[in-house]
């Protein structure tokens, strides 16, 4: 089947489902031509919020199909590929959670949203990349657990002297592998870019950036910048968005390996079939939709 046969196969079947697709900017370009809604993690957080269809087909990873479900919890949410699962989202432990909060009577646990449901369940608040900056200095609390990214956890706490930020020792590995070295070697092959980049990546890597923010806020920087040239270091599905909306303008990969293997799981074709079929649910007990709720509302709700 060519992509134009599939496009019109997943419009059928989105009708005859009831269905929505959300899709993050990681995804392959015709996933994320297909998509109903794309965007940035915050910005799909808040989307899911206000749906209207019976279904929400997610084209991420199982955190983000969790949180949608958390936030619906009377719709079906569908992942196409069950296996897409972002292995930072495990990377803290409940029983450091409980440790830190026996030590810190006034500990807020900050939890970024790419975080599994149990680890949300145990958060005051959840943040992304997007907003993680206001809310923790908008936090009446000096003790701040940072879980699970020690790479965000650590850019803010940069930022935020006056709080003692206690960070984990999570990580994502494609932002972790971008080295110094491929970095300083695209600034030489492109002397007159700026160099834009996702603060999950390793501090010497934002020491050497122009602009560090969320997907969306590179792809906004990028967007709205006077400059032609920019090297991109985050995952490269962002390019789809950077040059459908800047066709003049030059983005060069910070390293060519920046690519997410498991946001790279989600095709056509299993798009197809998870709404076909309406397989790959994503199912969580009320209890943890009721628990991991709260902080995600949080989130939600908070003005900067
Ligand atoms: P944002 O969408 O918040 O930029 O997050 C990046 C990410 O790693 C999602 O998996
Ligand atoms: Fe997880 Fe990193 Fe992939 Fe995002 S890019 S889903 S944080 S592994």
């Amino acid at each position: 089947m060519i992509n134009r046969e599939k496009f019109e196969k997943i419009k059928r079947l989105k009708e005859e489902k009831d269905a929505v697709i959300l899709a993050h900017y990681y995804v392959d370009d015709d996933v994320q031509e297909i998509a109903d809604y794309v965007g940035d993690s915050f910005y799909l957080a808040k989307v899911a919020t206000g749906i209207d269809k019976k279904v929400i087909l997610f084209c991420g990873v199982m955190f983000m199909g969790e949180s949608a479900k958390i936030l619906n919890p009377d719709k079906t949410v569908l992942l196409p590929d069950a296996t897409a699962d972002c292995p930072m989202a495990h990377m803290a432990q409940v029983e450091k959670i409980k440790e830190l909060r026996a030590k810190y009577d006034d500990l807020a646990v900050v939890c970024y949203v790419n975080s599994t449901a149990e680890l949300k369940m145990h958060s005051d608040v959840c943040v992304t990349s997007s907003n993680a900056l206001e809310i923790v200095k908008a936090l009446p609390n000096k003790n701040i657990f940072f879980i699970p990214d020690q790479n965000l956890g650590g850019y803010i706490k940069d930022k935020v002297t006056d709080k003692n930020i206690i960070l984990n020792d999570g990580y994502c590995h494609v932002h972790k592998e971008l080295t110094k070295e491929s970095v300083l070697a695209a600034k030489a092959a492109h002397p007159d870019a700026l160099f834009l980049v996702h603060p999950e990546c390793r501090k010497e890597i934002v020491d050497l950036a122009d602009y560090a923010g969320s997907t969306a806020g590179i792809i906004d920087f990028a967007t709205n910048s006077e400059e032609r040239e920019f090297i991109i270091g985050t995952e490269l599905g962002v390019m789809f968005e950077l040059k459908s909306k800047n066709p003049y303008k030059q983005f060069y990969p910070a390293n060519e390996m920046q690519i997410c293997p498991n946001m790279k799981k989600i095709t056509l074709d299993k798009v197809i079939s998870s709404l076909e079929n309406m397989e790959h649910e994503v199912t969580l007990t009320d209890e943890v939709i009721d628990k991991a709720n709260a902080p995600l509302k949080r989130m939600l709700e908070f003005k900067g």
